[in-house]
């Protein structure tokens, strides 16, 4: 068995280790079902969130307490912890393992899960660094495609939206590259393509991809569209930047009429305008469901970290 520590990109994973992931995830179905266990009884997760969230945070800390843990949190922690008086991260991570088990880390710099897990002697668990990585969304992503689709290996996705500021597409497109046959369709205004690390580490590992203009064309060839939001918290001042990326691609009834009976929509959310609601009463919407397996893919990294 691959033991699993910190969790900060998702080039760490191998195939072997996210199969027993997804093992492990689909054991905590069944724990939440039956209102949660005591293996973590006495256990304490440190969430420090230095950007906004409702799902990550929410679900971890719904995570630990279903296993029977207790939570330690501060959202808001760019005001409200010590790095509003000029505290370090490194130096509030080496407080923090003093009082927690595992560290739940949002932060808005990329590679600052990284540093965190260099000084941490507790797990700390990347849950998105600035335009970095998000790699327990992708997680929780991948074993969505998984259930709504039934396989892995030859699967398809659009990638749609943001894709250069996008820390989800970022993540999930790593994880990808550990399945056989996997083609990948970026759709994406001019401003925010898919950045060149990315596109290299596919090319390096075998993978299709190509990019496309016209939404419709692609939908109709894909098992999931991946739409994402515009993050206009990375514009800074660029408005103008901004309002020219946002309404692009917008997934609506003209698209769902192009998607294929079995596929699927996928959004990490929130979303703001790419999705219309009209969509959401269809059956191939799978957003909703997606952010469900966010607990049983926490809950599962939660006790390969502490209890295994
Ligand atoms: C995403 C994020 O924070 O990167 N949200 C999430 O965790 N589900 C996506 C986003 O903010 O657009």
């Amino acid at each position: 068995m691959d033991s699993l520590f910190h969790v900060v990109e998702a080039q760490q994973f191998n195939r072997e280790l996210l199969t027993e992931i997804f093992a492990v995830t689909k054991e905590m179905e069944e724990v939440v079902s039956v209102y949660g266990s005591s293996i973590l009884n006495r256990r304490i997760m440190a969430t420090l969130f230095y950007e906004p969230s409702t799902r990550t945070r929410l679900s971890f800390e719904s995570a630990m307490i279903r296993l029977g843990g207790s939570v330690v949190t501060t959202e808001s922690a760019r005001e409200f912890s010590s790095a509003a008086k000029g505290e370090t991260l490194e130096d509030t991570i080496r407080i923090v393992e003093g009082y927690a088990d595992v560290i739940v880390l949002r932060h808005y710099e990329g590679g600052s899960a990284r540093l965190a897990a260099e000084v941490a002697s507790v797990p700390v668990l990347n849950a998105g660094d600035g335009p970095g990585q998000h790699p327990t969304q992708a997680l929780l992503d991948v074993y969505t495609i998984q259930k709504e689709i039934g396989r892995l290996d030859g699967i398809s996705v659009a990638m749609v939206g943001d894709l250069a500021n996008g820390r989800t597409v970022r993540s999930l497109a790593y994880l990808l590259t550990r399945y056989k046959d996997v083609k990948l369709y970026f759709v994406a205004p001019e401003l925010v393509r898919m950045k060149a690390d990315i596109k290299e580490y596919l090319s390096r590992n075998g993978v299709y991809f190509e990019e496309q203009e016209d939404l419709i064309e692609v939908v109709r060839q894909v098992d999931v569209v991946y739409q994402t939001r515009i993050q206009r918290e990375r514009f800074g001042d660029r408005t103008k930047d901004y309002e020219a990326a946002r309404g692009r691609y917008i997934v609506d009834t003209k698209v769902m009429e192009a998607l294929s009976e079995n596929a699927r929509v996928m959004h990490p959310l929130p979303r703001v305008d790419e999705i219309d609601p009209a969509v959401d009463t269809d059956p191939r919407a799978a957003y909703f469901r997606q952010a469900h397996n966010g607990l049983y893919i926490r809950m599962a990294l939660l006790k390969m970290v502490l209890a295994a």
